[in-house]
């Protein structure tokens, strides 16, 4: 039996869909996909950590709803993400005998979700599309708002494509098995979303005790995310944009770490940190108001100090290589005050060196 059903609707102007959480949905996933109408064959992607955990609940419960499924599994991580993978994935399925009328579901965090997200967008030139996410990252972000991607050496996410899921099915059941580093990590995107746009949301974060009850506040997240994503599902007015509060600096931090010495959301943990101390000079972020913000992160663990290994001239290099500079201003997120964010045209590379430097011990 699964815990009781909590849901969000994602209004798009072309897409309609479902986000529904529920600790043990999993174990009654087929119900929900068999409602969707969208055939009776699927291909499960997954990777080699979630696979063996998941993937039989998730085939059984299809197989009651006489739903047929295949299991394609990639090894975990981020070097899964690539075209080569989407090549692998897609002719595996054309060798299995699946055409258009299969159907895509992501089992796994956001690696998967990026990854699956694309091959459904191109397979057959796209087909039905259903994330399952695993991680808190992929259940509070990636697996809402219709981004997909792949990684090339040249960087991170660089091709891709939006294409929005049929339905999200979230079992927060599934994060008692993640890893306490991953579990930790996804908070930075949780407090991201608290100081953009809703400050209530702190207290929740700072009541949160291991996986148990998180429902509510996963629920939350979706919600918060969909409505910026709901006005600006293409990143074209500036308001998609507020979610990238900290990720500036902290994908700078992350790439110099050459996405060994950090994970992406103890990166960003830095980064908002900086952000914060960019927004108290830029505009009227308070010193108790980026309290709030530290505290919350260090209740899970993440970090709040730079060492010297990195030095700030090679995160600003990084910042310049991105082209994220021009007349030596970058379009740079900050808050006015906690909850409510905006975007700056007036911050400098010095401001950013300074607040990095703040950032050391
Ligand atoms: N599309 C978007 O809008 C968006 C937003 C944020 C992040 N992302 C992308 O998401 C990726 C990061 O996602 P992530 O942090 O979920 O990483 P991930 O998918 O690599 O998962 C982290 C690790 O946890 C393992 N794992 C996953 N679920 C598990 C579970 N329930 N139990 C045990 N182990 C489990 C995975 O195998 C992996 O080793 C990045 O590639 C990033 O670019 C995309
Ligand atoms: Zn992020």
């Amino acid at each position: 039996m699964s815990s009781n059903k909590i849901s969000a609707k994602i209004n798009l102007k072309d897409n309609a869909y479902e986000v529904i959480v529920s600790k043990g949905i999993l174990n009654d996933c087929g119900n929900y996909i068999s409602n969707l109408e969208i055939g009776n064959r699927c291909a499960i992607i997954s990777d080699s950590n979630v696979a063996p955990l998941y993937a039989s609940k998730v085939s059984e419960s299809l197989a009651n709803k006489n739903i047929k499924s295949e299991l394609i599994v990639v090894d975990a991580g981020e070097s899964s993400k690539s075209l080569e993978s989407v090549e692998k994935i897609c002719r595996k399925m054309i060798k299995t005998g699946h055409d258009r009328h299969v159907f895509v579901i992501a089992l796994g965090g956001g690696v998967i979700g990026d990854l699956a997200g694309l091959v459904a967008s191109v397979f057959y030139r796209g087909v039905p599309f259903i994330q399952i996410p695993t991680t808190i990252v992929s259940q509070v972000d990636s697996a809402v708002g219709g981004k997909t991607g792949v990684n090339t050496p040249e960087g991170k996410n660089l091709i891709g494509s939006f294409y929005h899921p049929k339905i999200v099915i979230t079992d927060t059941l599934t994060l008692s098995s993640l890893p306490e580093r991953e579990f930790n990590e996804g908070f930075a995107e949780v407090i991201k979303h608290a100081a953009i746009r809703d400050k209530s949301m702190f207290e929740d974060i700072m009541s949160v005790e291991g996986y148990e009850n998180l429902d509510e506040l996963i629920l939350k997240n979706v919600e918060t995310k969909a409505r910026i994503v709901e006005q600006d599902e293409k990143e074209l007015s500036g308001l998609r944009a507020h979610l990238n509060y900290g990720h500036t600096i902290g994908h700078a931090i992350e790439t110099a770490g050459r996405y060994g010495k950090f994970l992406h959301g103890e990166a960003i943990s830095l980064g908002l940190i900086a952000a914060n101390k960019i927004s108290s000079q830029k505009s009227n972020l308070s010193d108790s108001e980026n309290e709030i913000i530290i505290k919350a992160l260090k209740k899970f663990n993440l970090p709040t100090q730079l060492d010297n290994s990195v030095s700030t001239q090679s995160l600003i290099d990084i910042m310049k290589s991105d082209k994220k500079f021009k007349n030596g201003k970058i379009r740079f997120v900050i808050l006015n005050k906690l909850g409510e964010a905006e975007l700056s045209e007036d911050v400098s590379e010095d401001d950013i060196s300074l607040a990095i430097e703040a950032l050391r011990p």
